[in-house]
């Protein structure tokens, strides 16, 4: 029966003691999780905190500067930015298999991220976002082995860090919590989940610029028009996903053969299960008229009605 603030300063007190006067790196993706660790790291040891935000090229629009905003501008942590969205689209260039995607994905994220903490000297220890959830699915949990997450389990042995993980014994909303303690905005502390591999896993089959473009833009949409109707407090998880075929369609007096873009929203508690959301006709008709006329590229919106289970919430 513990409040937030007690937390807050038993971490703090904890990490000062632990921390000593050495030095800490944090990768930062731009989720709630690595945001509020770096947030209580930094209340707690100031610039003896280093943050590390790869950015893959695989964000939402407007993510990357948000997250810059916010936790330099605002909060004052020290980030270093990595650009390595060419790098990750030259891997990904080929790559249908979703397992594959995840893999490099995960895997180019971990070495952009050493390459940068090989730069910085003396720093003693790893930090982590790691929370007691992810300590739990990476056990022995049967979604694992269907999908690959690979928010834990990714740290480099190569590395002698020693690893620290202030949220490990909290779950989300206690992190989403603990954030809004910290000052943290609500759009950064409230967002829905989010995947490590971000886009890379919406646009099915191979990735490429053209199609990055499309699903983030159409997100965006979807997203701004979900807000506009005061929807967004109350549907878990939203997007959407390019599925990678064309279809014909008519505009004026011309054939269109063009890309289908999918609406994916979902409510659930934990995401081991989810029900598909019942946006209303009204809603949904105005997000499929923005998303064809303001993407280039697009002449058809379906929305998915299946559920998790027989569906998972991600299409790949
Ligand atoms: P699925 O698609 O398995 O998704 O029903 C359940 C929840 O997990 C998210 N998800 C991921 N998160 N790395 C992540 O960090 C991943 O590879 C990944 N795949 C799915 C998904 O967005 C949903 O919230």
């Amino acid at each position: 029966n513990w409040s937030m603030n007690d937390f807050i300063d038993m971490k703090i007190k904890h990490i000062r003691e632990e921390v000593g006067d050495k030095k800490v790196i944090l990768g930062l993706s731009g989720g709630v999780d690595s945001s509020v660790t770096g947030v209580l790291l930094h209340k707690a040891i100031g610039d003896q905190l280093t943050c590390i935000f790869v950015d893959h090229g695989l964000l939402r629009k407007n993510e990357v500067k948000e997250v810059m905003d916010s936790l330099q501008g605002k909060f004052g942590l020290n980030i270093i930015q990595v650009d390595a969205s060419e790098l990750f689209l030259n891997k990904l260039k080929g790559v249908t298999d979703p397992e594959k995607k995840r893999k490099i994905i995960g895997k180019e994220f971990i070495e952009v991220f050493n390459q940068e903490a090989a730069k910085l000297k003396d720093v003693d220890f790893l930090a982590q976002g790691t929370l007691y959830t992810d300590v739990i699915e990476s056990g022995t949990n049967t979604a694992e082995t269907i999908k690959s997450h690979h928010n834990v389990g990714g740290l480099p042995e190569d590395l002698q860090f020693k690893l620290i993980e202030p949220v490990r014994s909290l779950f989300k909303d206690e992190t989403r919590h603990l954030g809004e303690e910290l000052g943290m905005p609500a759009n950064l502390v409230w967002r829905q989940p989010f995947p490590g591999p971000g886009l890379g896993i919406r646009v099915i089959g191979e990735v490429t610029k053209d199609k990055l473009k499309i699903v983030r833009d159409s997100d965006y949409i979807l997203r701004r028009e979900i807000a506009k109707a005061g929807l967004d407090k109350d549907i878990w998880q939203y997007f959407t996903i390019l599925p990678g075929f064309k279809s014909v369609g008519v505009m004026g007096d011309g054939r269109t053969y063009d890309y289908t873009i999918a609406i994916r929203a979902v409510n659930s508690i934990d995401g081991m299960t989810a029900d598909f959301a019942k946006i209303p006709w009204d809603v949904l008709s105005e997000i499929s008229t923005k998303i064809t006329n303001e993407v280039d590229g697009v002449n058809r919106v379906v929305y998915d009605i299946t559920s998790k289970p027989p569906s998972t919430i991600e299409w790949e």
